[in-house]
Protein backbone atom coordinates (compact mmCIF):
# COMPACT_ATOMS: atom_id res chain seq x y z
CA UNK A 1 0.00 0.00 0.00
CA UNK A 2 1.42 3.28 -0.95
CA UNK A 3 1.79 6.17 2.07
CA UNK A 4 0.70 9.36 -0.01
CA UNK A 5 1.08 11.08 3.15
CA UNK A 6 4.84 10.27 3.56
CA UNK A 7 7.13 13.39 3.20
CA UNK A 8 9.51 12.59 0.18
CA UNK A 9 13.61 12.62 1.96
CA UNK A 10 15.38 15.63 1.31
CA UNK A 11 17.81 14.97 -1.06
CA UNK A 12 21.27 16.57 -0.58
CA UNK A 13 22.12 19.96 -2.36
CA UNK A 14 25.45 18.46 -3.49
CA UNK A 15 23.29 15.74 -5.19
CA UNK A 16 21.38 18.20 -7.14
CA UNK A 17 23.56 19.25 -10.35
CA UNK A 18 23.17 22.60 -11.03
CA UNK A 19 22.11 23.03 -14.58
CA UNK A 20 24.19 24.41 -17.20
CA UNK A 21 23.70 27.59 -19.56
CA UNK A 22 25.66 28.63 -22.60
CA UNK A 23 24.92 32.06 -24.21
CA UNK A 24 25.28 32.10 -27.86
CA UNK A 25 25.75 36.14 -29.11
CA UNK A 26 24.81 36.58 -32.20
CA UNK A 27 22.56 34.61 -34.62
CA UNK A 28 23.60 34.86 -37.52
CA UNK A 29 24.88 31.33 -39.73
CA UNK A 30 27.29 30.60 -36.78
CA UNK A 31 25.74 31.55 -33.98
CA UNK A 32 22.33 29.55 -34.87
CA UNK A 33 24.04 26.44 -35.79
CA UNK A 34 26.32 26.67 -32.45
CA UNK A 35 23.12 26.54 -30.58
CA UNK A 36 21.78 23.72 -32.73
CA UNK A 37 24.87 21.99 -32.09
CA UNK A 38 25.14 22.68 -28.14
CA UNK A 39 21.03 21.17 -28.14
CA UNK A 40 21.78 18.19 -30.55
CA UNK A 41 24.83 16.97 -28.58
CA UNK A 42 23.39 17.77 -24.79
CA UNK A 43 25.96 19.94 -24.04
CA UNK A 44 24.10 22.45 -21.93
CA UNK A 45 20.53 22.31 -19.86
CA UNK A 46 20.05 26.04 -21.55
CA UNK A 47 20.81 27.37 -24.24
CA UNK A 48 20.36 31.21 -24.75
CA UNK A 49 20.43 32.82 -28.27
CA UNK A 50 21.38 36.82 -28.33
CA UNK A 51 21.23 39.07 -31.14
CA UNK A 52 20.56 42.73 -31.73
CA UNK A 53 17.98 41.64 -34.77
CA UNK A 54 15.18 41.14 -32.58
CA UNK A 55 12.99 39.45 -35.46
CA UNK A 56 16.17 37.30 -36.23
CA UNK A 57 16.97 35.93 -33.02
CA UNK A 58 13.25 35.03 -32.30
CA UNK A 59 12.77 32.96 -35.17
CA UNK A 60 15.98 30.88 -34.65
CA UNK A 61 14.85 30.31 -31.21
CA UNK A 62 11.65 29.51 -31.79
CA UNK A 63 12.89 27.12 -34.52
CA UNK A 64 15.15 25.65 -32.54
CA UNK A 65 12.69 25.21 -30.02
CA UNK A 66 10.41 22.95 -31.80
CA UNK A 67 12.45 20.36 -32.06
CA UNK A 68 13.26 20.16 -28.77
CA UNK A 69 11.15 16.91 -28.21
CA UNK A 70 14.02 15.17 -30.74
CA UNK A 71 17.09 16.19 -28.95
CA UNK A 72 18.90 15.59 -25.36
CA UNK A 73 16.59 17.13 -22.39
CA UNK A 74 17.05 21.44 -22.71
CA UNK A 75 15.25 24.63 -23.66
CA UNK A 76 16.33 27.21 -25.73
CA UNK A 77 15.42 30.67 -25.16
CA UNK A 78 15.85 33.63 -28.07
CA UNK A 79 16.35 37.87 -27.22
CA UNK A 80 17.22 41.08 -28.68
CA UNK A 81 17.39 41.87 -24.56
CA UNK A 82 21.01 41.24 -23.30
CA UNK A 83 19.42 40.00 -20.35
CA UNK A 84 18.71 36.55 -21.80
CA UNK A 85 22.66 35.44 -21.10
CA UNK A 86 22.17 36.40 -17.47
CA UNK A 87 24.61 34.14 -15.23
CA UNK A 88 25.20 32.24 -18.24
CA UNK A 89 28.06 29.43 -17.21
CA UNK A 90 30.17 30.30 -20.54
CA UNK A 91 29.04 33.34 -23.73
CA UNK A 92 30.27 31.90 -26.75
CA UNK A 93 30.28 35.41 -29.12
CA UNK A 94 30.18 35.40 -32.92
CA UNK A 95 28.22 37.94 -33.85
CA UNK A 96 30.47 40.42 -35.99
CA UNK A 97 31.03 41.24 -40.02
CA UNK A 98 30.78 38.30 -42.14
CA UNK A 99 33.87 37.23 -44.24
CA UNK A 100 33.06 37.89 -48.17
CA UNK A 101 34.42 35.97 -50.53
CA UNK A 102 38.30 37.22 -51.57
CA UNK A 103 38.13 38.67 -47.93
CA UNK A 104 40.38 37.56 -45.44
CA UNK A 105 39.60 37.28 -41.47
CA UNK A 106 41.73 40.14 -40.48
CA UNK A 107 40.13 42.81 -42.97
CA UNK A 108 37.06 42.04 -40.97
CA UNK A 109 39.13 43.44 -37.65
CA UNK A 110 37.81 47.19 -37.57
CA UNK A 111 33.93 46.18 -37.42
CA UNK A 112 34.69 43.53 -35.15
CA UNK A 113 36.57 45.32 -32.77
CA UNK A 114 33.65 48.55 -32.54
CA UNK A 115 31.51 45.42 -31.79
CA UNK A 116 33.42 44.04 -29.08
CA UNK A 117 33.68 46.94 -27.67
CA UNK A 118 30.12 47.97 -27.57
CA UNK A 119 29.07 44.50 -26.26
CA UNK A 120 31.01 43.04 -23.97
CA UNK A 121 30.62 45.48 -21.21
CA UNK A 122 27.18 44.66 -21.36
CA UNK A 123 27.04 41.01 -21.43
CA UNK A 124 30.12 41.20 -17.93
CA UNK A 125 27.44 43.37 -16.34
CA UNK A 126 25.21 40.31 -16.77
CA UNK A 127 26.98 37.29 -16.48
CA UNK A 128 30.34 38.26 -14.56
CA UNK A 129 31.43 34.90 -14.09
CA UNK A 130 30.84 33.49 -17.03
CA UNK A 131 33.82 31.75 -19.24
CA UNK A 132 34.07 34.24 -22.06
CA UNK A 133 34.92 32.19 -25.59
CA UNK A 134 35.20 34.54 -28.57
CA UNK A 135 34.70 32.70 -32.56
CA UNK A 136 34.85 35.96 -34.40
CA UNK A 137 37.38 37.16 -36.93
CA UNK A 138 39.87 37.56 -36.56
CA UNK A 139 39.64 35.54 -33.59
CA UNK A 140 43.48 35.89 -32.54
CA UNK A 141 43.00 40.10 -32.69
CA UNK A 142 39.79 39.91 -31.34
CA UNK A 143 40.65 38.01 -27.92
CA UNK A 144 43.33 40.48 -27.61
CA UNK A 145 41.61 43.30 -28.18
CA UNK A 146 38.56 41.31 -25.40
CA UNK A 147 41.16 40.88 -22.93
CA UNK A 148 42.23 44.90 -22.55
CA UNK A 149 38.52 45.89 -23.05
CA UNK A 150 37.17 43.55 -20.43
CA UNK A 151 40.00 43.07 -17.87
CA UNK A 152 39.24 39.61 -17.44
CA UNK A 153 41.93 36.97 -17.02
CA UNK A 154 43.23 34.68 -19.80
CA UNK A 155 42.15 31.87 -17.88
CA UNK A 156 38.33 33.57 -18.06
CA UNK A 157 38.96 34.76 -21.42
CA UNK A 158 39.90 32.89 -24.83
CA UNK A 159 39.27 31.85 -28.64
CA UNK A 160 38.41 29.39 -30.44
CA UNK A 161 41.47 29.81 -32.18
CA UNK A 162 42.73 26.92 -34.26
CA UNK A 163 40.27 23.87 -32.52
CA UNK A 164 38.65 23.99 -36.31
CA UNK A 165 41.47 23.93 -38.05
CA UNK A 166 42.91 21.13 -36.03
CA UNK A 167 39.77 19.02 -37.00
CA UNK A 168 40.49 20.01 -40.67
CA UNK A 169 43.72 18.91 -40.78
CA UNK A 170 43.13 15.46 -38.63
CA UNK A 171 40.20 15.25 -41.69
CA UNK A 172 42.71 15.39 -44.48
CA UNK A 173 45.25 13.53 -42.94
CA UNK A 174 42.78 10.45 -41.56
CA UNK A 175 41.61 10.31 -44.75
CA UNK A 176 44.72 10.08 -47.01
CA UNK A 177 46.49 8.00 -44.46
CA UNK A 178 42.70 5.39 -44.90
CA UNK A 179 42.50 5.96 -40.50
CA UNK A 180 39.82 6.87 -38.42
CA UNK A 181 40.01 10.65 -37.69
CA UNK A 182 39.76 10.40 -34.15
CA UNK A 183 42.98 8.22 -33.71
CA UNK A 184 45.14 11.40 -35.32
CA UNK A 185 46.09 13.67 -32.81
CA UNK A 186 47.26 16.82 -34.84
CA UNK A 187 47.13 20.11 -33.76
CA UNK A 188 47.12 23.78 -36.11
CA UNK A 189 48.77 26.81 -34.30
CA UNK A 190 49.39 29.99 -34.21
CA UNK A 191 46.63 32.67 -36.33
CA UNK A 192 43.10 31.29 -36.90
CA UNK A 193 44.03 32.44 -40.17
CA UNK A 194 46.78 33.06 -43.21
CA UNK A 195 49.53 32.59 -40.97
CA UNK A 196 49.02 29.65 -39.27
CA UNK A 197 51.10 26.24 -39.28
CA UNK A 198 50.51 22.32 -39.15
CA UNK A 199 52.58 20.77 -36.02
CA UNK A 200 53.69 18.01 -37.94
CA UNK A 201 56.46 17.13 -35.53
CA UNK A 202 54.43 16.11 -32.56
CA UNK A 203 51.61 14.93 -34.65
CA UNK A 204 50.33 10.63 -34.46
CA UNK A 205 48.59 8.26 -35.61
CA UNK A 206 47.44 5.47 -32.84
CA UNK A 207 50.56 6.65 -31.25
CA UNK A 208 52.58 6.75 -34.07
CA UNK A 209 54.75 9.69 -34.90
CA UNK A 210 53.33 10.78 -38.33
CA UNK A 211 56.79 11.35 -39.23
CA UNK A 212 57.61 7.41 -39.01
CA UNK A 213 54.18 6.78 -40.52
CA UNK A 214 54.89 3.73 -43.67
CA UNK A 215 51.56 3.35 -44.40
CA UNK A 216 48.55 0.79 -44.65
CA UNK A 217 46.32 -0.78 -46.73
CA UNK A 218 49.10 -0.02 -49.89
CA UNK A 219 49.13 3.38 -48.77
CA UNK A 220 52.17 4.56 -48.51
CA UNK A 221 53.67 7.42 -45.77
CA UNK A 222 52.98 10.86 -45.89
CA UNK A 223 55.31 12.55 -48.08
CA UNK A 224 56.45 16.46 -47.69
CA UNK A 225 54.40 16.69 -51.06
CA UNK A 226 51.61 15.46 -49.12
CA UNK A 227 51.84 17.00 -46.14
CA UNK A 228 52.33 20.51 -48.14
CA UNK A 229 49.11 19.59 -49.80
CA UNK A 230 47.05 19.45 -47.21
CA UNK A 231 48.57 22.08 -44.92
CA UNK A 232 47.55 24.45 -47.94
CA UNK A 233 43.90 22.94 -48.04
CA UNK A 234 43.46 23.51 -44.47
CA UNK A 235 44.64 27.31 -44.62
CA UNK A 236 42.26 27.66 -47.87
CA UNK A 237 39.50 25.42 -46.49
CA UNK A 238 37.28 28.77 -45.41
CA UNK A 239 38.01 30.20 -48.22
CA UNK A 240 36.79 27.46 -50.29
CA UNK A 241 33.60 27.13 -48.41
CA UNK A 242 32.66 30.52 -48.10
CA UNK A 243 33.20 31.12 -51.98
CA UNK A 244 30.47 28.08 -52.39
CA UNK A 245 27.80 29.04 -49.72
CA UNK A 246 29.24 32.27 -48.25
CA UNK A 247 29.61 31.42 -45.00
CA UNK A 248 30.84 28.20 -42.89
CA UNK A 249 28.82 27.29 -40.28
CA UNK A 250 28.96 23.36 -39.35
CA UNK A 251 32.23 22.38 -38.24
CA UNK A 252 33.02 25.81 -36.34
CA UNK A 253 29.39 25.26 -34.65
CA UNK A 254 30.46 21.61 -33.66
CA UNK A 255 34.16 22.57 -32.52
CA UNK A 256 32.21 25.57 -30.37
CA UNK A 257 30.17 23.12 -28.67
CA UNK A 258 33.18 20.64 -27.98
CA UNK A 259 34.67 23.48 -26.22
CA UNK A 260 31.37 24.34 -24.26
CA UNK A 261 31.58 20.72 -22.88
CA UNK A 262 35.14 21.12 -22.28
CA UNK A 263 34.69 24.01 -20.17
CA UNK A 264 31.15 22.64 -18.11
CA UNK A 265 31.89 19.12 -17.78
CA UNK A 266 35.44 20.08 -16.54
CA UNK A 267 37.35 17.88 -19.00
CA UNK A 268 40.50 19.27 -18.47
CA UNK A 269 40.85 18.34 -22.74
CA UNK A 270 43.88 19.54 -24.84
CA UNK A 271 42.52 21.72 -26.94
CA UNK A 272 44.35 24.47 -28.88
CA UNK A 273 42.44 27.63 -28.30
CA UNK A 274 43.73 31.30 -28.76
CA UNK A 275 45.13 32.35 -25.11
CA UNK A 276 47.07 35.41 -24.27
CA UNK A 277 50.99 33.86 -24.97
CA UNK A 278 53.78 34.70 -21.67
CA UNK A 279 57.34 33.70 -23.38
CA UNK A 280 56.07 30.43 -25.01
CA UNK A 281 58.93 30.18 -27.28
CA UNK A 282 59.75 33.55 -26.81
CA UNK A 283 56.29 34.56 -28.02
CA UNK A 284 54.38 36.73 -25.31
CA UNK A 285 51.63 39.89 -25.25
CA UNK A 286 49.40 38.20 -28.03
CA UNK A 287 46.89 35.88 -28.60
CA UNK A 288 47.24 32.92 -30.35
CA UNK A 289 46.53 29.17 -30.57
CA UNK A 290 48.92 26.33 -29.08
CA UNK A 291 47.67 23.08 -27.48
CA UNK A 292 46.22 24.07 -24.11
CA UNK A 293 44.05 22.53 -21.35
CA UNK A 294 40.66 23.48 -20.67
CA UNK A 295 38.50 22.92 -18.58
CA UNK A 296 35.88 24.75 -15.20
CA UNK A 297 38.45 26.86 -14.86
CA UNK A 298 39.02 28.18 -18.26
CA UNK A 299 42.23 28.24 -20.23
CA UNK A 300 44.49 26.92 -17.61
CA UNK A 301 47.52 25.86 -18.97
CA UNK A 302 49.57 25.47 -22.34
CA UNK A 303 51.16 22.51 -23.30
CA UNK A 304 55.41 22.62 -23.53
CA UNK A 305 54.87 20.90 -27.24
CA UNK A 306 58.39 19.82 -28.42
CA UNK A 307 58.38 22.16 -31.79
CA UNK A 308 61.41 21.46 -35.13
CA UNK A 309 63.37 24.42 -35.67
CA UNK A 310 60.73 25.28 -38.98
CA UNK A 311 57.95 25.24 -36.18
CA UNK A 312 59.49 27.74 -34.06
CA UNK A 313 60.36 30.00 -37.04
CA UNK A 314 56.66 29.95 -38.13
CA UNK A 315 55.12 30.40 -34.83
CA UNK A 316 56.91 33.65 -34.57
CA UNK A 317 56.00 34.19 -37.85
CA UNK A 318 52.58 34.25 -36.97
CA UNK A 319 52.54 35.62 -33.63
CA UNK A 320 54.96 39.06 -35.31
CA UNK A 321 51.90 39.07 -38.02
CA UNK A 322 49.21 39.26 -35.50
CA UNK A 323 51.20 41.67 -33.41
CA UNK A 324 51.10 43.99 -36.40
CA UNK A 325 47.27 43.89 -36.72
CA UNK A 326 46.77 44.34 -33.13
CA UNK A 327 49.20 47.37 -33.12
CA UNK A 328 47.56 48.72 -35.88
CA UNK A 329 44.12 48.68 -34.15
CA UNK A 330 45.81 50.37 -30.90
CA UNK A 331 46.08 47.29 -28.88
C1 LIG B 1 36.40 29.28 -40.67
O1 LIG B 1 37.57 28.99 -40.61
C2 LIG B 1 35.55 31.44 -41.46
O2 LIG B 1 36.91 31.30 -39.56
C3 LIG B 1 35.94 30.64 -40.27
O3 LIG B 1 35.54 28.48 -41.08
Amino acid sequence: MSDRSRTPAPVEASAVRKTTKVAVVGAGAVGSTMAYATLMRGSARTVALFDINKAKVEAEALDLAHGIQFMPMAEVIGSDDVAVCADADVIMVTAGAKQKPGQSRIDLAEATIGLVSKILPELQAVAPDAMYVMVTNPVDIVTYAALKISGLPPTQLFGSGTVLDSSRLRYLIAQHCGVAVQNVHAYMAGEHGDSEIPLWSSATIGGVPLLDWEGIDGRGPLTVQARDEIAHEVINSAYRIIEGKGATNYAVALAGSRIIEAVLNDEHRVLPVSTLLDDYYGISDICLSVPSIVGRHGCTDRLAVPLSPLEIRGLQHSAASLKDVARKFGF
